[in-house]
């Protein structure tokens, strides 16, 4: 018989065969107990079972939040009971987020309850005024407290409780250290069970570090039921909400918003992350974002060759840019080797999709010849090691992306699908996609491979 895990971390969740003093998931101290059902088992208690499919059962009707692209990465609105954390880090947006939320919401008959640890009263009425939106209808108290948090929920009974933040919130009753991992797990699994016997819809805000930790390892994701993500330059208007984490709908859909003196205002990203210039080192990819894809412009630089060679990248991958880098010098001899590389993409915005690829190596061909892609050329591959150019998913969503940008051709593999009016130019190889680069009508590259 395998032997089954029967203590967990209560800070993270981790499993573990034996007790142990401190998690090795994430390193706290004293969290791990046994787990309560093993006990329970042990004890011969019963739990009443019943069949998986109730047969009367329905969908649970979904609340709009009154933000159209929200619901759409939600999956169609909240639903109702469930619990979903904002994260993303400080001064991205989440408070006024939250605001024009509840906002809109209450404006469409479904009042909510915004608790704010962070902020005072006049202080959110004031963003209220400021941002323009019709908050009369949304209730105040204040979030630091658990237990007056709940016993306010519990008497208003919202459609929607929204915490501002969970990082501002404290246990008084709890033994564990104020905003550490444990008091704040503990905060959000209360939450969660107010949520599910009191079915009230829970929106939590958390702030993550530049790393990407959220109060402590990622903690507070297994409780929730949505992980939205909010993300942004905070020096562009640019905002991203992403559906992580979603037990009632897809994964991976985005909600573009922009900054500006009047809070969030929803956003069309196609076309908006290209100029529509021609610039030699710019190139156009097309990388999906969720189910839709967006034409951004990916931008390189090759320096000089006579320092430490170099590479550094803002929103893209550095293994794959160097890599791409490295295959592109042995494809088509240009000496990138010992130059600094660099590579960014505009907006604040991050490309991790491998078809990006060959708009990298079109960026570099580009900056390095000083000769810039053909007009209203987007670039869709992933280029492996030997230089292939293998064919991309979600064609047909990266074509209406280049359409909506206004490009006209595009270099990519075969079997593209339906092109819409695109001219394609098959590409086999990653020197059949920069061409362009070392033709006689450009620059000859600086210096030749030997
Ligand atoms: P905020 O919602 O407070 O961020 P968070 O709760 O994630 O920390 O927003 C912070 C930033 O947004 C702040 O630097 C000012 C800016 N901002 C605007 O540009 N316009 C606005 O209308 C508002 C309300 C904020
Ligand atoms: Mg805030």
């Amino acid at each position: 018989m395998p032997k089954h895990p029967v203590f967990a971390c209560e800070a993270c969740g981790q499993q573990a065969s034996q007790w142990a003093g401190r998690c090795s998931g994430c390193g706290a101290w004293g969290e791990i107990r046994e787990r309560a059902p093993e006990r329970e088992r042990r004890r011969g208690r019963s739990q009443t079972v019943v069949p998986l499919v109730d047969p009367a059962a329905t969908d649970p009707a979904r609340l709009p939040t009154g933000l159209s692209d929200l619901d759409r990465v939600l999956g169609g609105g909240l639903v109702p009971g469930s619990v979903l954390l904002l994260a993303g880090p400080p001064g991205i947006g989440k408070s006024t987020l939250l605001l024009q939320w509840l906002a809109a919401m209450a404006a469409s008959g479904r009042p909510g309850l915004l608790v704010s640890g962070e902020e005072s009263r006049a202080q959110v009425a004031a963003r209220a005024r400021r941002i323009e939106v019709d908050a009369d209808a949304v209730s105040f108290a204040p979030g630091r407290d658990l237990h007056a948090v709940l016993a306010a929920a519990r008497a208003e009974r919202p459609a929607v409780l929204a915490v501002d933040s969970i990082q501002a919130l404290r246990d008084p009753e709890a033994t564990t250290q104020p905003g550490g991992v444990a008091q704040v797990r503990g905060c959000v699994d209360a939450l969660v069970e107010l949520a599910k016997t009191d079915d009230i819809t829970v929106v939590v805000s958390g702030h993550v570090t530049k790393d990407g930790d959220l109060a402590g390892p990622r903690a507070l994701e297994h409780a929730v039921d949505v992980v939205l993500t909010f993300e942004g330059d905070p020096r562009s208007g640019l905002r991203i909400v992403s559906g992580g984490k979603n037990r009632f709908g897809a994964e991976g859909e985005t909600a573009w918003f922009e900054m500006g003196p009047a809070g969030l205002a929803p956003i069309d990203p196609a076309g908006l992350l290209c100029s529509g210039e021609r610039h030699p080192g710019a190139a156009v990819a097309l990388p999906l974002a969720g189910r839709r894809a967006l034409a951004v412009e990916v931008q390189a630089l090759v320096g000089g060759d006579d320092g430490p060679s170099r590479r550094q990248v803002t929103g893209l991958d550095l293994r794959r840019f160097q890599q791409v880098a490295a295959v592109l010098e042995r494809s088509i001899g240009l000496p990138l080797g010992r130059s600094e590389l660099y590579g960014a993409v505009g907006g604040g915005i991050k490309v991790d999709d491998p078809a990006g690829d060959l708009a990298v190596a079109a960026a570099l061909a580009s900056a390095a010849t000083g000769q810039a892609p053909p007009e209203a050329a987007a670039f869709v591959g992933e280029i492996a090691l030997t230089g292939q150019v293998r064919p991309a998913p979600a064609m047909e969503q990266r074509i209406a992306a280049a359409r909506a940008a206004g490009c006209s051709v595009l270099f990519g593999p075969e079997r593209a699908g339906p092109l819409d009016g695109l001219q394609l130019v098959t590409v086999g190889h990653i020197s059949e996609a920069v061409g362009w680069a070392l033709s006689p009508a450009g620059t000859v590259p600086r210096r030749r491979a030997s």
